[in-house]
Protein backbone atom coordinates (compact mmCIF):
# COMPACT_ATOMS: atom_id res chain seq x y z
CA UNK A 1 0.00 0.00 0.00
CA UNK A 2 1.51 3.51 -0.58
CA UNK A 3 -0.44 5.86 1.48
CA UNK A 4 -1.91 8.95 -0.29
CA UNK A 5 -0.62 7.89 -3.86
CA UNK A 6 2.53 9.53 -3.45
CA UNK A 7 6.03 8.60 -2.85
CA UNK A 8 5.58 6.31 -0.18
CA UNK A 9 8.02 8.25 2.80
CA UNK A 10 7.89 5.73 5.66
CA UNK A 11 10.16 7.83 7.72
CA UNK A 12 6.56 9.75 8.23
CA UNK A 13 5.09 9.64 11.66
CA UNK A 14 1.25 8.94 11.49
CA UNK A 15 -1.33 9.51 14.17
CA UNK A 16 -4.42 7.66 13.96
CA UNK A 17 -7.87 8.36 15.90
CA UNK A 18 -9.89 5.57 16.62
CA UNK A 19 -7.30 3.09 15.93
CA UNK A 20 -8.29 0.20 18.11
CA UNK A 21 -11.78 0.38 15.72
CA UNK A 22 -12.62 -1.38 12.59
CA UNK A 23 -11.40 0.88 10.25
CA UNK A 24 -8.61 2.25 12.04
CA UNK A 25 -6.65 -1.07 13.14
CA UNK A 26 -6.97 -2.19 9.16
CA UNK A 27 -5.03 1.53 8.46
CA UNK A 28 -2.95 1.09 11.49
CA UNK A 29 -1.89 -2.18 10.02
CA UNK A 30 -1.41 -1.39 6.78
CA UNK A 31 1.05 2.11 7.91
CA UNK A 32 3.18 -0.18 10.07
CA UNK A 33 3.66 -3.14 7.77
CA UNK A 34 4.64 -0.30 4.98
CA UNK A 35 7.19 1.10 7.74
CA UNK A 36 5.30 4.22 8.93
CA UNK A 37 6.34 4.89 12.37
CA UNK A 38 2.31 5.00 13.81
CA UNK A 39 0.54 5.47 16.82
CA UNK A 40 -2.99 4.94 17.50
CA UNK A 41 -5.27 6.85 20.40
CA UNK A 42 -8.54 5.15 21.36
CA UNK A 43 -10.42 4.97 24.73
CA UNK A 44 -12.01 1.35 23.46
CA UNK A 45 -15.46 2.78 24.16
CA UNK A 46 -16.30 0.30 20.79
CA UNK A 47 -13.27 -0.88 20.25
CA UNK A 48 -11.18 -3.95 21.00
CA UNK A 49 -7.31 -4.50 21.85
CA UNK A 50 -7.90 -8.07 19.46
CA UNK A 51 -8.18 -5.39 16.45
CA UNK A 52 -4.42 -4.20 17.05
CA UNK A 53 -2.58 -6.85 19.26
CA UNK A 54 -0.64 -8.30 16.14
CA UNK A 55 0.71 -4.82 15.77
CA UNK A 56 2.14 -4.46 19.29
CA UNK A 57 4.85 -7.07 17.81
CA UNK A 58 6.36 -3.72 16.09
CA UNK A 59 8.45 -1.17 17.02
CA UNK A 60 6.96 1.24 14.87
CA UNK A 61 3.62 0.49 16.47
CA UNK A 62 2.55 2.66 19.52
CA UNK A 63 -0.92 2.89 21.55
CA UNK A 64 -2.17 6.06 23.89
CA UNK A 65 -5.54 4.65 25.57
CA UNK A 66 -7.43 8.19 25.60
CA UNK A 67 -10.36 9.45 24.78
CA UNK A 68 -10.24 12.33 22.19
CA UNK A 69 -13.54 14.68 23.44
CA UNK A 70 -11.85 15.15 27.31
CA UNK A 71 -10.74 18.66 28.11
CA UNK A 72 -8.13 16.32 29.63
CA UNK A 73 -6.85 15.21 26.58
CA UNK A 74 -6.68 18.85 25.15
CA UNK A 75 -5.01 20.46 27.87
CA UNK A 76 -2.09 17.90 27.60
CA UNK A 77 0.83 18.02 25.58
CA UNK A 78 -0.06 16.43 22.09
CA UNK A 79 1.40 13.13 22.12
CA UNK A 80 4.08 12.50 20.37
CA UNK A 81 4.54 10.38 17.75
CA UNK A 82 7.65 8.56 18.25
N1 LIG B 1 -16.43 -7.31 9.49
C1 LIG B 1 -16.95 -6.16 9.06
O1 LIG B 1 -17.22 -5.99 7.88
C2 LIG B 1 -17.19 -5.04 10.02
C3 LIG B 1 -16.83 -5.19 11.37
C4 LIG B 1 -17.03 -4.10 12.21
C5 LIG B 1 -17.57 -2.92 11.73
N2 LIG B 1 -17.92 -2.83 10.42
C6 LIG B 1 -18.45 -1.56 9.90
O2 LIG B 1 -17.44 -0.57 10.07
C7 LIG B 1 -18.08 0.66 10.39
C8 LIG B 1 -17.60 1.15 11.75
O3 LIG B 1 -16.20 1.17 11.79
P1 LIG B 1 -15.47 2.32 12.55
O4 LIG B 1 -14.02 1.97 12.50
O5 LIG B 1 -15.93 3.63 12.05
O6 LIG B 1 -16.08 2.20 14.02
P2 LIG B 1 -15.46 1.47 15.27
O7 LIG B 1 -16.45 1.62 16.40
O8 LIG B 1 -15.02 0.10 14.94
O9 LIG B 1 -14.16 2.35 15.57
C9 LIG B 1 -14.21 3.59 16.18
C10 LIG B 1 -13.09 3.61 17.21
O10 LIG B 1 -13.04 4.90 17.78
C11 LIG B 1 -12.90 4.76 19.18
N3 LIG B 1 -13.45 5.98 19.76
C12 LIG B 1 -14.73 6.42 19.71
N4 LIG B 1 -14.86 7.60 20.35
C13 LIG B 1 -13.61 7.93 20.81
C14 LIG B 1 -13.08 9.04 21.53
N5 LIG B 1 -13.85 10.07 21.94
N6 LIG B 1 -11.77 9.04 21.85
C15 LIG B 1 -10.97 8.01 21.44
N7 LIG B 1 -11.42 6.96 20.75
C16 LIG B 1 -12.72 6.90 20.42
C17 LIG B 1 -13.64 3.50 19.53
O11 LIG B 1 -13.23 2.91 20.73
C18 LIG B 1 -13.30 2.61 18.33
O12 LIG B 1 -12.13 1.88 18.53
C19 LIG B 1 -19.56 0.42 10.40
O13 LIG B 1 -20.06 0.77 9.14
C20 LIG B 1 -19.65 -1.08 10.64
O14 LIG B 1 -20.83 -1.62 10.13
C21 LIG B 1 -17.72 -3.86 9.57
Amino acid sequence: MKPFGVNSMPDKRILITGGAGFIGSHLAEDLVKTGYSVKIVDDFSTGNVNNILELFNYKNFKMLREALLTKNFWLKPPPTLT
